[in-house]
């Protein structure tokens, strides 16, 4: 069953979704070669609770941080540690969710430590790119696969691929509702989207292959082929005057990325995608 909220409940989810996109702002003046991913995860989880929010993903199915840190060739679900430490060149991709108010954000993006490699920062791009055109794609009367098949199209004309195994998600009181939201076509297909829908929109875009396999610790999802992975995630409400980005950080520059991916940005996108209430 997909929950839809009402007005006021979407206002209600701003709280987590600012305080998730406080943090990823947070994290990205500190991500730096020598700084661990357990550092990062304390970092956050620090900021969170003086938020009075709480971390989503801590016990989430017995998982056991704040963030989720993933280098290089991990997907997505790398457990933090105060062992491993980010080094000049590596890309790190930082997933954070909180929950505040009874309602839950999730969004995640990939930074790079230091200067990285050409297809490291073309993969970080794309994977940008793919995401926001995938929100472009968030239209009251459209269907769900149209945002998997705005991401699949975009990634593979740019000659990476995208992870199958792994999906976004609808996104409200539980960090995993329905529907389920592919990063792959074709369009037309699964739910109507509708006027109070919330999903996250999470492309997992790899370097080489598309397949992925998890390590041994039961959460670290790597590529097969060893090459590098990037992953960007927002949280997204659906209403009838367009997609709001919930968890749009400051810094965000919604139109330069679109224009980066050959497409105008619509206009006014800035505002309209971060609008703030729709509440009188
Ligand atoms: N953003 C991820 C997701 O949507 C985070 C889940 S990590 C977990 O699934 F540990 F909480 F599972
Ligand atoms: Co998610």
């Amino acid at each position: 069953m997909i929950v839809c909220k009402s007005p006021a409940e979407i206002d209600r989810m701003r709280g987590a979704n600012e305080v998730v996109a406080a943090v990823l702002t947070d994290l990205a003046g500190a991500i730096a070669p020598g700084v661990t991913t357990g550092e990062l995860d304390e970092r956050a989880e620090a900021l969170i609770r003086a938020a009075g929010a709480t971390p989503a993903f801590k016990g989430y199915h017995g998982y056991p941080a704040a963030l989720c840190v993933s280098i290089n060739d991990e997907v997505i679900h790398g457990i933090p540690s105060p062992t491993r430490r980010l080094a000049e060149g590596d890309i790190v991709s930082v997933d954070v969710g909180a929950v505040l108010d009874g309602f839950v954000g999730d969004s995640a993006v990939t930074f790079p430590v230091g200067a990285v490699p050409e297809r490291a920062a073309m993969l970080m791009r794309v994977t940008q790119e793919a995401l926001y055109r995938a929100i472009l794609a968030v239209k009251v009367g459209g269907r769900v696969s149209d945002i998997g098949d705005a991401v699949q199209r975009h990634v593979e004309a740019h000659g990476c691929s995208v992870v199958r195994e792994f999906v976004g998600h609808g996104i409200g009181t539980a960090m995993h509702e329905e529907p389920q939201v592919p990063n792959y076509g074709p369009p037309g297909r699964g739910a109507r989207l509708t006027e109070g829908m919330v999903v996250a929109i999470e492309p997992m875009v790899n370097l080489g292959r598309p397949a992925v396999r998890v390590l041994d610790d039961g959460w670290t999802a790597v590529t097969r082929d060893r090459s590098l992975s990037a992953h960007f995630e927002h949280t997204v409400a659906v209403a009838e005057e367009g997609p709001f980005v919930l968890t749009a950080r400051g810094d965000e520059r919604f139109d330069e990325v679109l224009a980066s991916a050959g497409l105008a940005a619509p206009d006014g996108v800035e505002a309209r995608w971060r609008k703030r209430t729709r509440l009188k």
